[in-house]
């Protein structure tokens, strides 16, 4: 039987990068003689609009019907207005709870065609960058209770919770660690022990699992130390791992190191038997349906989920390789463009990695 992926395009430019996500999978399909079933579903904006829920039950279903869930983007400026629970955002928040998908990686990789687009100097990244972010995905401030709003006569007081328990940093910590092993065996653990309370559990923790693991070293960098030291000496990162805000907001600061938020995959590694993948970047519906989007994160998005949902490393190899082919080649989306390179468009950009990798078998 053909594994199953569960498709959710989304809104924005989602479903424009997914469909070229897709093309390069039917040419793994071709080019190694697999077969992959994609069952489509609404989730998002779009999903609201349809049947007044970002995440309806019938895509539910789907999802729980599959072997892999694959997420294009979600939001828009249209749903802005709605309350936080009928935000497509939430659509987001549930299916990762829901599947209980709780390490999500973030790759942070400068390709070396790309060392010009990066706001980084070159001397600062001749070395190379090859960062694994290892972001926890269902806890924190996210999820945390209370979160409300109450009234006060004169305005408002707001709350969000930020929460963690022994297990849920025992069980990123063991992510963060093992995936070291398979690298350059470092971890960094980047909290805010100096001020939370969480933070202060969190490093514990990471610490006496860290014990386990005596081949894989270990430092701990306060939060706004490691926004700074991505930057300054991005090259010293092997594995980062942090709880889930401090990981929004440093693997977009990542990913801009890298040349552009559009070049970054992401997948999840969940507690049950169905993961979850998603580019890192938003719904960008300022260049939404113009050809603009850069379909790379999408691409590489699906050579992530065919590496951790399917095991077929060879084939996640090839698209990869031709990611960076392509890039070698000179051709540039628009967010990566250069003075002197091809520009081209999203669907564009997209034939010409799984012509590559039809090319290369
Ligand atoms: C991301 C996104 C999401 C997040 C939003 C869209 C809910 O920014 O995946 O990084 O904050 O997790
Ligand atoms: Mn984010």
């Amino acid at each position: 039987m053909s594994p199953v992926i569960a498709v959710l395009p989304g809104d924005g430019i989602g479903p424009e990068v997914i469909r070229e996500g897709l093309k390069v999978l039917k040419a793994i399909e071709k080019a190694f003689g697999h077969r992959f079933e994609i069952r489509e579903a609404p989730i998002g904006g779009c999903a609201y609009d349809e049947f007044g829920d970002p995440l309806p039950e019938g895509t539910m279903e789907v999802c729980r019907g599959s072997d892999a869930i694959l997420m294009g983007a979600v939001g828009g400026p249209k749903w802005d207005q709605l309350g936080l629970d009928k935000r497509p955002e939430q659509a987001l928040l549930r299916i990762r709870k829901e599947f209980g998908c709780f390490a999500n990686l973030r790759p942070i990789i400068v390709y070396p065609a790309l060392a010009g687009v990066s706001p980084l100097k070159s001397e600062r990244i001749r070395q190379g960058i090859n960062i694994l972010l290892v972001r926890e995905l269902t806890g924190g401030l996210y999820y945390g209770k209370p979160k409300e709003r109450t009234s006060l006569g004169n305005g408002f007081r707001a709350v969000d919770t930020m929460e963690y328990t022994t297990a849920e940093i025992e069980r990123i910590a063991r992510v963060a660690f093992e995936t070291a092993r398979k690298r350059r065996k470092k971890v960094t653990s980047i909290d805010k022990a100096n001020i939370l309370e969480t933070s202060r559990l969190w490093r514990e923790t990471v610490e006496r699992v860290g014990k386990g693991y005596p081949d894989v070293a270990l430092d701990h960098v306060l939060v706004d130390v490691g926004a700074m030291k991505l930057v300054t000496q991005p090259q010293d990162f092997d594995v980062i791992v942090t709880e889930n805000t401090f990981g929004d907001i440093l693997s977009d600061e990542g990913a801009v190191l890298a040349g552009s938020l559009g070049m970054l995959p992401s997948g999840s590694i969940s507690t049950g038997r169905i993961a979850y993948y998603e580019p890192v970047h938003g719904s960008a519906p300022d260049i939404a349906g113009q050809r603009k989007a850069n379909p790379l994160g999408s691409i590489l998005t699906v050579a992530m989920m065919l590496t951790y949902s399917f095991n077929l490393l060879q084939e996640a190899g090839a698209i990869e390789r031709a990611v960076e082919w392509v890039l070698n080649q000179d051709y540039r989306t628009v967010d990566i463009m250069e003075p002197g390179k091809k520009l081209v468009a999203t669907d564009e950009m997209g034939d010409l990695v799984a012509d590559r990798i039809g090319r290369e078998r």
